[in-house]
């Protein structure tokens, strides 16, 4: 993937078309995606791993079009919920195609993935695989990884790392859980196993960590070999390949990724005498991260003793992410020349709570003022997919840009909407 954003050539356009054509056109806030950098991200994905099963981690951001693009690509899926398994299949997305995660999966996610045929469901817990055993109908049977956890801390945010034994998800190698469900598992007859999963975080920027979780998920290969004479056919790694937020910030470099992991996975196998695992990657912010701008409108801006408060038209209900995880942005004027020295100002949204703070202390030129637009890089993951209700403002739009076309894909979410779900007295 290019390293560098969609913004950091041209404040101006997106994909041909002028952000404040966009804005005009679609309002604001709104979700602003290039197709082709999407497309393009998961081509890359599939030359570094040209061996591999690459599966786009749907809770980034899904949609009908994302879905399609994907699907066009020739990458598999990665969901987490009935919701986002059944918005890939009625889309046309093909169900064997597909991973269901979970750490607590409910009994709709299970009769879901079952009714629909995923194609893998990881299990992630011992008291889930005599619960999913219950649900196959007699005479099926389902296709399982088992999560587990090997021990490695590695990710960009307490929140966001899930390789360490301290955290809720996935089997532990280290206290003998992953052996004991596996066990378990090879005792269902509804249930095939074929494979072991992890998944050490998000935001991870070095090669190191997916290294040693090939180390370690081999290792165990080896000994489910030893102990129950079963050789694995598949390995997943996950995902949480890093991108950068901010100029200069380092990204996890996808190729030496797929070259380093391919070649640890051959030397692992060879040494433990196994035969090499089909492999599988989960991406998901650097597919459609930096595809994304968020865009604002400026709306007041205010002096106070220290600071320069420039509040937008959103806020913390479509990016709740600098307040979950104290993320940097690096939001920059967007649709006209600014000769004015840039000058430290605080990006604020419009909510009622002072923790609404998009990006502080960033550069903006001196003479912004309302009725400007902002542009937030890097916004196309973990920004709908995590937008949430909060002052009933709506969630913005996903507008599509191609080729100099932009369309609409989501539409703003109307007060209407809103409304509708509140049935009164
Ligand atoms: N596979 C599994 C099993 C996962 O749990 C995740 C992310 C992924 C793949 C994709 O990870 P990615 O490549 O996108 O880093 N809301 C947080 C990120 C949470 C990630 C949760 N799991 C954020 O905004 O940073």
């Amino acid at each position: 993937p290019r390293s560098t954003t969609p913004l950091a050539h041209d404040d101006l356009a997106v994909g041909g078309v002028p952000l404040t054509e966009l804005a005009d056109r679609f309002g604001t806030p709104a979700y602003v995606l290039d197709e082709d950098e999407v497309r393009h991200r998961c081509r890359a994905y599939l030359r570094a791993f040209p061996e591999a099963d690459v599966l786009y981690a749907a809770k980034a951001f899904l949609c009908r079009a994302m879905v399609h693009w994907v699907q066009e690509e020739g990458l598999g899926l990665d969901v987490c919920s009935a919701g986002e398994l059944e918005l890939a299949v009625t889309t046309g997305f093909a169900p064997e195609r597909i991973v269901l995660h979970g750490n607590a999966k409910s009994p709709d996610d299970l009769r879901t993935a079952l009714r629909l045929g995923v194609g893998r469901i990881v299990i992630d817990s011992t008291s889930e695989i005599a619960r999913l055993a219950a649900a196959v109908p007699a005479g099926a049977r389902q296709k399982v990884l088992i999560r587990v956890v090997p021990g490695i801390a590695a990710g960009g945010h307490a929140k966001i790392r899930t390789g360490t034994d301290d955290q809720k998800f996935g089997l532990s190698i280290a206290d003998g859980s992953a052996l004991h469900a596996i066990t378990r598992v090879l005792g269902q007859p509804r249930l095939e196993l074929v494979g072991l999963h992890c998944h050490l975080g998000s935001q991870i920027t070095t090669v190191k960590p997916y290294l040693s979780a090939v180390r370690r998920l081999v290792g165990l290969l080896a000994r489910i070999h030893e102990q129950h004479g079963v050789t694995l056919p598949e390995l997943d790694l996950g995902g949480g390949h890093g991108v950068g937020y901010r100029p200069g910030e380092p990204a996890l470099d996808i190729a030496c990724l797929g070259t380093r992991i391919r070649a640890e996975l051959t030397g692992s196998c060879a040494a433990a005498g196994l035969p090499v695992p089909r492999l599988a990657v989960e991406p998901g912010r650097a597919i459609a991260g930096p595809a994304g701008v968020a865009l604002y409108r400026v709306l007041s801006v205010k002096q106070t003793g220290s600071h320069t408060f420039v509040a937008v038209d959103g806020g913390m209900s479509d990016n709740p992410r600098p307040a979950l995880y104290g993320v940097r942005y690096a939001p920059r004027l967007i649709g006209r020349r600014s000769a004015a020295a840039p000058e430290p100002v605080t990006v604020v949204g419009r909510h009622c709570e002072a923790g609404d703070v998009l990006a502080s202390d960033v550069p903006l030129p001196g003479d912004i003022r309302p009725g400007d637009l902002i542009g937030v890089p890097v916004a196309g993951a973990y920004h709908l997919s995590m937008a949430s209700g909060y002052n009933l403002v709506g969630r913005p739009p996903v507008v599509a840009v191609t080729d100099g076309q932009a369309r609409l894909l989501v539409r703003r979410e109307s007060l209407a909407d809103i409304q509708e779900r509140d049935i009164g007295l």
